[in-house]
């Protein structure tokens, strides 16, 4: 989760027996020095980066593979460009994918770790719905392992990507609430308080930014009335004068919420409170190991 999982979150939850990422997102190299500084006083546990792929040059993922990470997860774009420099440095590759041609892509690059991403997913994604396309990619992946990211919150939905041929999740909106996430203390409230149907795919909050996102991905966020006025409007808002972008920009700095983007995924139904990561990542896999006790004595 491009800086909201900093080394603090990141480090809480290796610590915890998950594989905390700090979210590099567009490849922000200081931020990213001083983010994995805070995780290394904190963990000697495995760790890893992400990085938005599309965003990224050799020199970004250098800078980033000095520090050593155990993996680096390269999201929306063409991983293989990169895919010799980072498993050459013995780090593992994960690429996030949204569908089968990327799926592909990743297969071609010799990515260790697949993550299958549906479109329930809070922040950027595609199309297609976790459920049926999770088994899609692990029947594609041949030996190479998947695990299931979009919508999962809790032991319930960790336990379905199990039975998906998963080998484990990819959670990011629920780890945004937590005590450790860099998140500002509106959007986790709002995050706290929202349903599922107050989350919505959009370009809006790129369009303000100015990044220039691949037409194949949206941002799912929870609705404001900064991309209820928008949404439709996107060119019109692309010719926003300067005050007006500087006004946006203002907003994401003082965290208010009604203007600056909240990206969340629908999951936001099971998310009531705000956790410490290391409980979350405790309480999630105990919840998954209970139920799937309890249902294998459904078939006998
Ligand atoms: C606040 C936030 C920021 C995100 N930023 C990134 C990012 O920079 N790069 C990326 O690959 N995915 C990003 N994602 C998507 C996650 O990698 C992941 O696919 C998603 O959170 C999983 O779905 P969930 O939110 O329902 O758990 C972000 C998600 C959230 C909620």
């Amino acid at each position: 989760m491009g800086s909201v999982s900093g080394g603090r979150l990141a480090a809480a939850v290796s610590d915890a027996g998950g594989l905390g990422l700090i979210g590099g997102g567009y490849g922000d190299v200081q931020w990213m020095d001083a983010e994995v500084a805070v995780l290394k006083s904190i963990t000697s546990r495995p760790w890893g980066i992400g990085l938005i792929t599309w965003s990224i040059n050799a020199a970004i993922v250098e800078a980033a593979l000095r520090h050593r990470p155990h993996a680096l997860m390269l999201s929306f774009g063409d991983p293989r460009p990169y895919a010799q420099a980072i498993r050459r440095s013995g780090c593992k590759l994960i690429c996030q994918v949204q569908g089968l041609p990327q799926a592909r892509l990743a297969l071609e690059a010799g990515a260790d770790l697949l993550v299958a991403q549906g479109t329930e997913a809070g922040g950027h994604g595609g199309q297609r719905a976790t459920l049926p396309l999770v088994p899609a990619i692990v029947d594609m992946a041949g030996g190479v392992p998947v695990i299931a990211a979009g919508g999962i919150a809790d032991g319930r939905g960790l336990a379905a990507a199990l039975m998906l041929g998963a080998q484990g999740a990819l959670i990011g909106t629920r780890f945004y609430a937590s005590a450790e996430s860099l998140g500002r203390e509106s959007a986790k409230e709002r995050i706290v308080a929202a349903s599922g149907e107050e989350t919505a795919r959009t370009r809006v909050f790129d369009v303000v930014r100015r990044y220039p996102w691949p037409c194949l991905y949206t941002g799912r966020a929870l609705v404001n009335q900064f991309m209820d006025r928008w949404e439709g409007l996107e060119g019109a808002l692309a010719t926003l004068p300067e005050p007006r972008r500087a006004a946006y920009a203002a907003a994401v700095r003082d965290g208010d919420a009604h203007t600056a983007m909240v990206w969340a995924g629908e999951a936001v139904d099971l998310i009531r409170t705000v956790e410490s990561a290391g409980a979350l990542v405790a309480q999630i896999g105990s919840e998954a190991e209970a139920l799937l006790n309890r249902v294998s004595g459904y078939v006998r």
